[in-house]
């Protein structure tokens, strides 16, 4: 039995004013049965980690580096991340594949030391609208899967999100049947490469465009395991909504 989870990604919003969403969710949600995350910016996650205390939320970090230390001014590397709290880290997000020129070897580098430093990866993959449109969705999302995960990944330190590059922050989504088909492959090709016990314990996400109107439509999709949202993560009143319907 997969545990939901509700993960939201703050990306580049939030300064400590921010950090009252975090404790009104816990406020909102003591005993979720669901495990709720919010990942926000670097300078956040040790006073989120702080706000979030025993409580339900956890704290991950939005990337990290593939080295442990050394000469990479800027960078942050995973054991940071989890010395200042975080319990997770999202990698391989179509923005820091665009703008940062991330490859899939480059994200499964990351989540092998994000992995190593004991942090569960939130791996993302997703297609571009021309791709879909070229109907190249399976190769991609199966390319990207294969190329992106580390081997030796478990139910616990793997996560994978499915985020369709044309339905973040656009308000569309694809329709449950193209979700749950890309779900079902995902969940078919980890159970070929890890075997059924590990790639049926891996938490599938679904992300872009999720809203409290639209998360219990989505959550009841197969294979689909809980969501990666963005814009509807920054504030506690519009997470909630989508942490109920999990
Ligand atoms: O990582 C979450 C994200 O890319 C989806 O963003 O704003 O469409 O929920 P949004």
């Amino acid at each position: 039995m997969r545990r939901k989870l509700a993960a939201g990604n703050w990306k580049m919003n939030g300064t400590t004013d921010a950090l009252q969403e975090i404790a009104a969710l816990g406020r909102a949600h003591p005993e979720a049965a669901a495990e709720v995350l919010i990942c926000p910016p670097a300078t956040l996650i040790a006073p989120a980690a702080r706000t979030a205390g025993d409580g339900p939320i956890g704290i991950g970090g939005q990337d990290c580096h593939d080295e442990a230390e050394g000469a990479h001014t800027g960078d942050i590397s995973a054991g940071m991340l989890a010395d200042a709290g975080a319990r997770a880290v999202i990698l391989g997000h179509s923005e820091r594949r665009a703008a940062h020129h991330e490859r899939s070897e480059d994200v499964r580098a990351k989540a092998r030391a994000a992995q190593a430093a004991g942090l569960m990866t939130i791996i993302c993959l997703g297609e571009s609208q021309l791709q879909r449109e070229a109907t190249n969705t399976l190769d991609i999302i199966g390319a990207q899967l294969s190329l992106s995960v580390p081997d030796g990944s478990t139910g616990e330190n793997l996560v994978v999100a499915y985020e369709p590059i044309w339905a973040i922050g656009s308000g569309m989504t694809p329709t449950p049947d193209q979700i749950g088909e890309v779900h079902d492959f995902m969940r078919a090709r980890l159970e070929r490469r890890f075997g059924a016990g590990v790639g049926r314990s891996v938490r599938l996400l679904y992300g872009g465009s999720v809203k409290g109107e639209n998360a219990g439509e989505i959550f009841a999709i197969s294979n689909v395991d809980g969501a990666l949202v963005g814009g509807a993560s920054l504030t506690a009143g519009a997470f909630s909504p989508i942490i109920s319907a999990l």
